[in-house]
């Protein structure tokens, strides 16, 4: 990367984040002309020098409650796909969290506090930073969308969409949810009983939140022009899973009205001014979607916008938010012939009792408390295993006491236990007499190997379908496996005759010990340096059954789940 032209070139994606350049070739003859113009995709972002960095992201979360387990799910999810990378090999690749400061729900959530909007948010902020700290999430930026170069990039983003006249102002009328942060056509809104005050009130069909008239002269993004090219984009394979593109297809085909895409200052002043008008605030959904290009140093300098990580290649969302990063998201855009990203991964939703956990509702289970009593990476395998992508799950204390006892303790950890006692010292031996030949398997270890050879291209078929929940029912299968073959192979009548046994389930120890490094982080750890596993052969290239002879010397056993102390 050395002697590039401006030195612009010469930053590394990380570096150039903390620069803010955006002024100095924000140059008026760029905003009279902008006569830059991106291609669609980018080439593949694996290996190269000239390819873009993997570039994940969560949502960004409202600051107006704490977060749930809802919101550490993301994290997870998101941060599995970024740990993935690293076990591919790939040191480059970009993970986005960060949370969403403006808008009414905010601006009315610290006024109810009573507290300043801007200390509100700093306060809530950390909260979120916690968490994903918490979480052991390997996140690069945490995005504020107070931040000063988000608001430019933000400004710079709308006046580029009102040049090429994508902008107009109109009277608008409809029924608005400060909860949900959008409007709702009259079919999409009823009246209903407040169970709280047995008072009527309108509320959002879908999301049963209360909704309030309003009728205002604001501005209009051009959404219906897009209608055939959005059509167009969901038969890429946009949407993941495809389950969730067959409701945005129809709600798209069904017609596509334009947006409103600001609000009067009067209603909203917690917000991105828009440019040249201060009597009206930018929408906050615009403001927010935008954070994802902030970070990859939107606005580009010429040509370098794939260098810097944009398109994105996942983002991970909640099924609640599919509308706004499926539909006007690509369609802000296209606007401007910017790439569109390569994936929108949604998931499920964690409810309780069958109702979704919600910030605003208040049914929720606090992920600081949760990680605190099962331990972070408990709780990782817990949500990544159980959670819902196609599909809700259902949250409860008894499903992770269940899932840690029947895999992690019962599973790794009685067959770590077990295999180490059970070689009586010998366990290095065993291995380098299998890895060199002498230690003949019978057809049984052969059908248990052939499913330990099988394992890693399982699973990284999985991860490449952004299904991380496959990947890591695809390993518990295989612990499950192990406990029955050791079990039934029962290598402690004769350790030295069944070493070959000993070897095999060692192996998986070593195997799933690599593949589960993206999930739990720590405790892949802890079970590949017991078996003393070179750190430096951890990679998925090492994943192969049989790969490293080189391991397995004097393990001492230790407890690796220990048993949960509140058991209810
Ligand atoms: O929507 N189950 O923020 P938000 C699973 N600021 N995931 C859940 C969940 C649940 N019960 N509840 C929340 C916003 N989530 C906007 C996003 S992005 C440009 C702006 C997760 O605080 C899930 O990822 O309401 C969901 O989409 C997100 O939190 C919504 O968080
Ligand atoms: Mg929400």
């Amino acid at each position: 990367m050395a002697s590039l032209r401006g030195g612009f070139r010469a930053l590394s994606w990380a570096n150039q984040l903390l620069y803010s350049h955006r002024s100095s070739w924000k140059c008026a003859s760029c905003k009279v002309t902008p006569t830059i113009r991106y291609p669609r995709r980018y080439a593949t972002t694996s290996g190269g020098a000239s390819t873009k960095p993997y570039y994940i992201t969560t949502p960004i979360f409202y600051v107006n409650a704490a977060p749930h387990v809802g919101h550490l799910y993301t994290m997870v999810i998101a941060d599995v796909l970024k740990r993935w990378r690293t076990l591919l090999g790939d040191t480059e690749a970009q993970l986005l969290t960060g949370t969403d400061e403006h808008g009414m729900k905010i601006q009315q959530a610290a006024s109810a506090a009573g507290i300043d909007t801007q200390a509100f948010c700093d306060r809530n902020c950390q909260t979120f930073k916690e968490l994903a700290r918490a979480a052991n999430m390997d996140y690069n930026h945490f995005i504020r969308t107070t931040d000063p170069a988000h608001k430019e990039a933000v400004q710079y983003f709308w006046e580029m969409l009102e040049h090429r006249g994508y902008i107009y102002n109109a009277k608008h009328e409809g029924w608005y949810s400060v909860s949900d942060e959008t409007f709702y056509p009259q079919s999409q809104v009823h009246l209903s009983l407040d169970p709280s005050t047995g008072k009527k009130r309108m509320t959002s069909i879908e999301t049963g939140k209360e909704v309030e008239w309003s009728s205002e002269t604001n501005y209009h993004f051009r959404l219906s022009a897009f209608q055939d090219r959005l059509l167009e984009l969901y038969k890429t394979g946009f949407i993941t899973p495809e389950h969730y593109a067959g409701d945005v297809i129809k709600s798209v085909s069904a017609g596509l009205p334009d947006l409103s895409i600001s609000r009067p200052v009067e209603r909203l002043t917690w917000g991105v001014p828009v440019p040249s008008d201060n009597t009206q605030t930018i929408y906050v959904w615009l403001d927010a979607l935008v954070n994802y290009l902030t970070k990859a140093g939107y606005p580009f300098p010429p040509g370098e916008g794939g260098r810097l990580g944009w398109p994105a290649d996942v983002h991970v969302v909640g099924k609640d938010i599919v509308r706004f990063h499926c539909v006007y998201w690509p369609a802000f855009l296209m606007a401007l012939d910017l790439p569109i990203p390569r994936n929108v991964l949604v998931h499920g939703h964690w409810t309780m009792n069958r109702a979704k956990m919600s910030k605003s509702t208040g049914n929720v289970v606090n992920p600081f408390f949760a990680i605190d009593r099962f331990g972070v990476d408990t709780m990782r395998f817990f949500l990544a295993f159980q959670g819902g992508l196609a599909s809700d799950a259902d949250y409860d204390n008894s499903f992770i006491i269940r899932d840690y006892k029947k895999y992690l303790q019962q599973g790794i950890g009685n067959i770590a236990h077990r295999t180490i006692g059970c070689a009586k010292g010998k366990l290095r031996t065993y291995i380098v007499n299998a890895v060199s030949g002498t230690s003949q398997p019978t057809r049984v270890d052969q059908q248990y190997q052939a499913m330990l050879e099988q394992l890693s291209t399982k699973v990284a078929k999985h991860m490449e379908n952004l299904n991380p929940r496959a990947a890591l029912q695809e390993i518990m299968t295989v612990v499950l496996q192990t406990n029955k073959y050791f079990h039934n192979s029962e290598p402690w009548r004769n350790p030295e005759e069944h070493q070959r046994v000993l070897f095999n389930v060692a192996e998986s120890m070593r195997i799933t010990g690599i593949l589960l490094q993206p999930f739990m982080p720590n405790k892949s750890k802890e079970v590949l340096d017991l078996f003393r596993v070179d750190p430096a052969k951890r990679t998925l290239s090492d994943a192969g059954y049989a790969s490293n002879p080189d391991y397995g010397e004097e393990i001492k056993k230790k407890i690796l789940f220990e048993p949960l102390i509140v058991e209810s």
